[in-house]
């Protein structure tokens, strides 16, 4: 019998009209949709985003990646993920992964792939792309993330006001993922440097609870959840 296929499938940063045509396909028509499991007993995000597509047929595989730095007990977890995924592709039926925006960009799925591709070489897997939250913040801003010849940094997360300096000092366009638990140092070197007028966060993207903070001059306290950026125009055009 021929093994299914692993779709990785961006859902999109929160509006789920943003997930590509393929993407819609391949999920509604996959006998078994996977996604990270919520935390809480709440769903998570790329659940919230597919919920309404659906169908009551189709097998639902909450998958456990936990939020943990030790590496241990991560490959436990992807190779325990491998193996869920691989009891439904071994039998023929192919399996959805969502995944919050794009799959390629900072994604836990690249492990889950990694995981089941070196444990059950005959696996099949297919990544879909899709809107990634940088995009999708630039778009609600009412901004271009980039123009012209603009040199764009992007920071995943981890940066020091070292980093966070030279990288400002070099490109003409920076944003910063998982910025909420470094937002006061941030802001602190974005005030140095007198970018805060030029500095923009947004939090949770086309998501229900979008908020968008232009200016944040006199801002340098906020509490922002987990899925919020920060886009910085260290030198736009006009300027
Ligand atoms: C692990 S990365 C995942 C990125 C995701 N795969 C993408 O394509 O955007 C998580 C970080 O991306 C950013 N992020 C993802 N979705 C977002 C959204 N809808 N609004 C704002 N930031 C978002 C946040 O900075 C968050 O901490």
């Amino acid at each position: 019998m021929p093994v299914g296929t692993l779709y990785g499938i961006s859902v999109g940063p929160g509006d789920p009209e943003l997930l590509t045509l393929k993407g819609l396909r391949l999920l509604k028509q996959s006998p078994v949709v996977a996604f990270p499991a919520g935390v809480r007993g709440q769903p998570g995000i790329a659940q919230q985003i597919i919920t309404k597509w659906l169908r009551q047929e189709q097998v639902l595989l909450p998958l456990t990646f936990p939020y943990i730095q030790d590496d241990h007990l991560l490959m436990q977890a992807w190779k325990a993920a491998a193996g869920q995924v691989w009891h439904y592709l071994s039998q023929g039926a192919d399996v959805a992964f969502a995944c919050e925006g794009d799959v390629g960009f900072y994604s836990t799925f690249t492990y889950l792939a990694q995981t089941l591709q070196h444990l059950y070489p005959p696996a099949e897997i297919q990544i879909v792309p899709g809107v990634s939250s940088p995009l999708a913040a630039a778009a609600v801003l009412g901004l271009p993330l980039t123009l012209r010849h603009q040199r764009l940094v992007i920071l995943p997360a981890l940066y020091t006001a070292t980093d966070l300096k030279n990288v400002l000092r070099w490109a003409e366009v920076v944003v910063l993922l998982k910025v909420s638990s470094v937002y006061r140092q941030v802001w602190d070197v974005l005030h140095e440097l007198e970018l805060l007028e030029h500095s923009y966060v947004v939090e949770r993207a086309t998501q229900p609870g979008q908020v968008i903070h232009h200016d944040l001059v006199n801002k340098p306290n906020l509490a922002l959840p987990y899925f919020s950026l920060l886009v910085v125009q260290a030198e736009s055009p006009d300027r």
